[in-house]
């Protein structure tokens, strides 16, 4: 059977990298969590002072990106962590403060061609799910099955709290809610490849869908798209 390429994108805290991991450990495909990507480009930014709460250092970010050696490792679990500059920065970059940062500096066209050339080279052999933001209209335009995923503000500020409370944290969640629609507004409205549905993607809203509802119905796009190709 052919390999394919699987582009998966939408909104923050839709649950898409679950839905893009379990399909690749189901086939055996490689899995790129490219939002992983902007937030390691954020922490070596924030850690440089050229990204603080009030401004970004342009200048200061384009001449030190070709400093920030991004990679995936895979580690004693099989899952793949990302490395930055050979350290794992897998949970540092989990914080609220990296994702708002990779949020504001995702919106920089040199820092978006240099991730999406890293990640078409990673997509070369085919065989990949990646999810991200751009990827079925950007990164991969070719790629057979694109997913559109969607879930209401609401049910995505929740999710993202019990998440966050099941780490231990005090949140509320009011600020989650406005945190999850200040992101969606940055996303859909930056200049440089803004979230958007591709033409030839499904979209799929998982507000009311349980993750094995949701992978049943990927489970048979993929098998329809591979059957064709
Ligand atoms: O999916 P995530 O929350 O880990 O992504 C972190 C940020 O990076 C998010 O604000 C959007 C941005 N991003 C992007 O612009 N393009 C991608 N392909 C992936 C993420």
């Amino acid at each position: 059977m052919k390999k394919i390429i699987v582009a998966v994108d939408g909104y923050s805290s839709c649950g898409k990298s679950t839905m893009a991991k379990e399909l690749a450990r189901e086939t055996g495909y490689i899995y790129v969590d490219t939002g992983a990507m902007y937030r390691a480009v954020s922490l070596f930014c924030i850690r440089k002072n050229l990204l603080t709460s009030d401004a970004i250092d342009e200048a200061g970010v384009e001449e030190q990106l070709n400093k920030m050696h991004l990679e995936f490792k895979l580690n004693t679990d099989g899952k793949a962590d990302m490395y930055l500059n050979g350290e794992n920065v897998e949970s540092l970059i989990r914080t609220l403060e990296v994702a708002n940062g990779a949020s504001r500096i995702s919106t920089l066209g040199f820092v978006r061609r240099e991730l999406v050339r890293q990640q078409q080279l990673m997509g070369i052999q085919k065989g990949i799910v990646m999810d991200g933001r751009d990827i079925g209209t950007v990164v991969f335009p070719q790629a057979e099955l694109k997913i559109f995923l969607t879930a209401s503000p609401e049910i995505r500020a929740q999710r993202r709290m019990d998440e966050m409370i099941a780490k231990g944290e005090t949140v509320n969640y009011e600020d989650v809610l406005a945190n999850v629609k200040e992101r969606d507004y940055r996303d859909v409205n930056r200049a440089e490849s803004p979230l958007r549905k591709a033409d030839d993607a499904i979209e799929i809203d998982n507000s009311h869908l349980t993750p094995t509802e949701q992978q049943a119905i990927l489970r048979t796009l993929f098998a329809e798209k591979t059957l064709l190709y």
